[in-house]
């Protein structure tokens, strides 16, 4: 058969729509072992809303096909480009080097017939305080990024420093904030502290341990009496990369209260958008020239942002996507080398699987989770029969009912998340 996949479009779809707003991924790879060979083109829906799983061990090639998927995205024609924007929760640091053309695979690209390309609408955020330790290191980047404390709620926050909810110091903290936010006037991390210093009814002890947490909040560097808007973080025919990879330590706090950010607002402005895009159609009206773009999140490290086991800050807002972004439309990628520690709630949810090798029998029940169309046998058998190649990967699809392998096309742009060598 030489026709196109297309993963992700419904056969009714394929036959409506054709081939048109879709990306191309990779080539099927037909056989096993040394006869394995690779044959027809297959693409990505990119039309509609997906929640998409990339799996696979270490070094497999997940960040390297989220990649190509983002350049597909960039390099929609621009009657659609200028209506869909793409984040990247980027906790490693290397989505940024996409702005530069992938010359270290120059042969490879052509033998595909393709050539190094960067990308100059995917741009790079980071957190503001943060922007010259990010240049020193050699980052190119774009914009700094800053957030009014006043956008959090006192849960955000409970959850983010990992607070018993019902402890005294979640409850010194509650009050606290909540009379900061009753009032009308935006207000600094130190403002926090200072209130919280002033609070008669809390002991010293609790007033020391909140203001230490503060302190480390503060050292995020995103934190700003005025933070941006929404509108200056996502945009039409851009990729916005929030690069959080020189955050102090290993801030998972920092990085979900941001993620959770973005994503509430996101699933509110595309809910808004959604309801004038009904309207316009219902009254015949015009539609309203600027309207919010389709949104694609894609997380990297998945199980750190929703993950099994626990509640982080970003839990919420991440599954109201996963369950309920179709209607708004707003896309989601999970990355993750251990698919059985991301929260069952957006495996079940998930559409398309985009699978490298995996080896521990939990994560390969967690793929068969989330398609039960297939025994758990015949995915384990797929994905042994793999070839030992970079990029092979098996595709699960919940549109087209189907599994089956696939070699992930090389990268337009620079991937820099190859494994560290001592030269
Ligand atoms: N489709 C492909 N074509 C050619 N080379 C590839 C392909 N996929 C991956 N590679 C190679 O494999 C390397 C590792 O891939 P990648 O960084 O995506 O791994 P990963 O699965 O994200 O690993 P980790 O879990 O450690 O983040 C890449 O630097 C690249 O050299
Ligand atoms: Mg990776």
């Amino acid at each position: 058969m030489a026709y196109e996949t297309v993963v992700g479009r419904t056969r009714d779809e394929l036959e409506k729509f054709g081939t048109s707003s879709s990306g191309f991924i990779g080539k099927h790879i037909v056989g096993t072992g040394e006869d394995a060979h690779l044959t027809t083109p297959v693409l990505i829906d990119l039309m509609k809303p997906h929640v998409i799983l990339i799996s696979g061990k270490r070094g497999s090639g997940k960040s390297y096909s989220a990649g190509a998927v983002l350049e597909e995205i960039l390099k929609l024609e621009p009657e659609v480009g200028e209506k869909v924007a793409a984040v990247v929760f980027d906790p490693v640091g290397i989505y940024w080097s996409m702005k530069i053309p992938n010359e270290q695979q120059k042969d490879l690209l052509n033998e595909w017939s393709l050539k190094p390309r960067g990308f100059q609408n995917l741009k790079v955020y980071v957190p503001a305080e943060l922007k010259k330790s990010y240049e020193e290191a050699g980052v190119p980047v774009d914009y700094a990024l800053s957030l009014s404390p006043r956008e959090f709620s006192p849960d955000d926050w409970i959850l983010a420093f990992n607070l018993e909810k019902t402890s005294e110091f979640a409850v010194a903290l509650e009050k606290n904030l909540s009379e900061l936010l009753a009032n009308e006037q935006d207000f600094t991390i130190e403002d926090i502290s200072t209130k919280i210093r002033d609070d008669t009814f809390s002991s010293q002890h609790v007033k020391n341990v909140l203001i230490s947490f503060l302190e480390v909040a503060k050292s995020w560097g995103i934190f700003s009496q005025k933070g941006l808007n929404l509108s200056e973080i996502v945009k039409p025919n851009q990729v916005s990369v929030i690069d959080l990879s020189r955050v102090h330590g290993e801030e998972w706090g920092v990085r979900n209260l941001l993620a959770t950010w973005i994503t509430r607002q996101v699933y509110r402005e595309r809910v808004i958008a959604r309801k004038e895009e009904e309207l316009a159609k219902v009254e015949g009206s015009e539609k309203k020239e600027k309207i919010f773009p389709l949104t694609w999140l894609i997380f990297e490290e998945a199980h750190n942002f929703v993950p099994s086991d626990r509640k982080t800050v970003s839990t919420d807002s991440v599954l109201t996507i996963a369950k309920q972004g179709r209607e708004p439309g707003v896309s989601l990628v999970v990355i993750t080398q251990m698919p059985n520690k991301v929260h069952q709630d957006v495996l079940s949810q998930t559409d398309i699987v985009i699978s490298f090798r995996l080896t521990s029998r939990d994560d390969l029940q967690a793929l068969h989770a989330v398609m039960q169309t297939y025994v758990a046998e015949e995915l384990q058998k797929y994905i042994n029969d793999l070839p030992r190649w970079p990029g092979a990967a098996i595709i699960l699809d919940d549109n087209l009912e189907k599994i089956f392998t696939v070699n992930i096309r090389p990268r337009l742009s620079w991937h820099s998340g190859g494994t560290a060598a001592i030269i």
